[in-house]
């Protein structure tokens, strides 16, 4: 959700515009910057982009920032970030949520305490100046214990030249660099500023200065440092659109993800791990959670396992049986998405196993899992997920493979003949990405549709149901998924002119099937756009046939996506929509 960073230094200006820009896909509501100048704190605040902020005060000791998605309070200047306290000591930068704001807020306002803003963060500026001790740290501590939530705050303050953090529930990590040191919501962005990088500890205290000391619970501990990691194939450094250059980044990075499971250890259970397994889960949200669904499926059918997919939001909060003998396959891109993180503590807290696939290293998620596989898409910006969902299948997919033959249900030469045939995707990927103005012409064919319906069985829904999402969060255009049998129980009576139904048939089985419901929809009136590696012959003008290159089916969803991603794109840019900051979304949902 919402981006922060602080710095000290005398650069601290520039740094934290530039952080700022890099941050924006985590909000881009508002954005402001707070600089301790020799005249004190100056706050500069403005909607919209980190591009409208007009800084003139360029020299500084100590900068902090924001990039707002709204949570408490509409998108307006007052609710930007950073804060100031009631006295203009303290200026305040925060990620998450404050549970109990309302009842700090009543109890200040009584005191006679006005407040600029409809925002839940406010109050921890206020509080910050009704308690202050004298030691801006442990006032920091005291005002941070009195709050519920989960959250990530930094602070500027006009008495000294530190900035002061504090880490609950939200991600934070620390950093030192040629610079100076800095802190920052998001450990990707850190690459650009730090040569060395800490991920703060749950309820952590920070205070930088020339060096940055940690403590939790009072006790000091060392930050543990690691070098940030540079990403390949980073869409920051691309020219255009976010999300084309990265649907065209796909081949490579599946065939780096592929190369990379294998680099990094393979399943990483041996057969006793695999064995000791009763059943699996995986969860994940919006796009990660279409890749728990072929992840599910794919293990269903090598390894005969009980298995079952679950929005994680929903793991949280439903009973789920799990114990030691359950595995957890957690997937996120971001690795910090909150229902996620829940999700698997939940299960942790109940004796199961982590397994996370993510495509950030030393995200949140690494530290809670037990055993971490990356996917190497390299850094994705667009608040879309594209790449990464393609490579999270790949993983998924040789995860499946390995664990079916660690639990003997695939041959040794069956599981060799599955890798090999692996070989075809990263070019059928990039046939298709080559054949993009075919798929700006079929957008174009279609901008009059009011509503899009996709279709599949099997692996198939699951590359339905992340064409609709991707269409309906870029385009708007109101866009669902559906199992191609149930659309007789109800949502035939959508079908009439100006209705696009686009039906995925990846499996040889099924191709029959899906011909069936194209019949069945376009004899109502409605355009049907299919997808098969398999011959389909259009049965009329309404019917348009878009041929897939040939893969084994169990890779099919990674590639079967690729014309529905760029498909969304498309149409997306023919509506005039700013494919790369679809409204009210954020790339990392780190509120629940
Ligand atoms: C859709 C999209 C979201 C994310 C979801 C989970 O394009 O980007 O649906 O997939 O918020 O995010 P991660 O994978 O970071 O946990």
């Amino acid at each position: 959700m919402c981006g922060i960073f602080g710095t000290i230094g005398a650069n601290c200006v520039t740094n934290t515009l530039l952080a700022l820009h890099q941050l924006e896909y985590r909000g881009y509501d508002s954005a402001g910057i707070g600089v301790k100048t020799e005249c004190g704190l100056q706050i500069e605040k403005s909607t919209g982009r980190v591009n409208a902020l007009k800084v003139d005060f360029v020299a500084g000791k100590v900068a902090i920032g924001h990039t707002r998605w709204a949570t408490h309070g509409k998108v307006c200047k007052q609710n930007a970030h950073p804060f100031v306290s009631y006295d203009g000591n303290f200026a305040v930068v925060h990620n998450g949520i404050v549970e109990n704001y309302l009842q700090h807020k009543l109890a200040l306002q009584r005191q006679g305490v006005e407040f600029a803003s409809q925002t839940d963060s406010e109050v921890i500026a206020h509080l910050l100046a009704k308690h202050f001790d004298g030691d801006v740290a442990t006032t920091l501590q005291k005002v941070c214990n009195m709050l519920t939530g989960s959250f990530a705050v930094v602070v500027a303050t006009s008495r000294d030249d530190n900035l002061y953090a504090y880490k609950r529930g939200s991600a934070l990590c620390v950093g030192k660099g040629k610079q100076g040191t800095c802190v920052c919501s998001d450990v990707a962005v850190m690459e650009q500023f730090a040569s060395s990088v800490a991920v703060l500890p749950e309820n952590c205290l920070a205070v930088l200065g020339n060096s940055v000391d940690l403590w939790v619970e009072g006790k000091h501990v060392e930050p543990c440092y690691f070098a940030p990691s540079h990403t390949d194939c980073d869409s920051n450094q691309l020219q255009g659109d976010a999300m084309l250059a990265e649907i065209f980044q796909i081949p490579d990075a599946v065939r780096q993800t592929y190369d990379y499971y294998f680099a990094s250890g393979g399943l990483c259970l041996d057969k006793k791990q695999v064995n000791g397994y009763k059943r699996v889960y995986f969860v994940g949200c919006g796009t990660a959670y279409h890749s728990a669904m072929v992840g599910c499926s794919l293990l269903q059918r090598l390894a005969q396992m009980d298995c079952q997919a679950v929005v994680a939001s929903e793991y949280v909060y439903d009973s789920f049986p799990t114990d030691k003998h359950t595995l957890v396959v957690a997937i996120s891109q971001s690795g910090e998405t909150a229902d996620t993180l829940k999700a698997v503590q939940k299960a942790k807290r109940q004796g199961a196993t982590v397994y996370a696939v993510t495509n950030v290293c030393n995200s949140s998620l690494c530290f809670e899992a037990s055993f971490v596989k990356f996917v190497k898409a390299g850094r994705e910006i667009s608040v879309a997920s594209t790449k990464a969902y393609n490579c999270q299948l790949v993983a998924l997919t040789l995860f499946a493979v390995d664990f079916a033959h660690a639990k003997g249900r695939l041959s040794a030469r069956a599981r060799s003949r599955y890798l090999t045939c692996f070989d075809k995707v990263p070019s059928a990927c990039k046939h298709l990405v080559s054949q993009s103005t075919a798929f700006a012409l079929m957008a174009k064919r279609y901008k009059q549709a009011h509503l899009a319906y996709f279709v599949g069985r099997r692996l198939d829904f699951a590359t339905a149901k992340e064409g609709a999402l991707k269409l309906k969060e870029v385009s708007y255009l109101p866009s669902e998924a559906y199992p191609s049998g149930e659309l007789k129980h109800g949502t035939l009576a959508m079908m009439e002119q100006g209705v696009l139904v686009v039906a995925l048939a990846c499996e040889k089985d099924l191709v029959d099937k899906c011909c069936n419901t194209v019949a069945e929809v376009t004899s109502r009136g409605a355009s049907a756009l299919v997808l098969s590696q398999y011959p389909v012959s259009p049965t009329s003008n309404q019917v348009q046939v878009v041929s897939l290159p040939a893969v084994d089916e169990i890779f099919a969803p990674i590639i079967s996506v690729v014309p529905l991603q760029l498909f969304a794109y498309y149409f997306a840019k023919g509506r005039g929509c700013d494919v790369d900051r679809p409204r009210n979304l954020a790339k990392s949902v780190t509120v629940e």
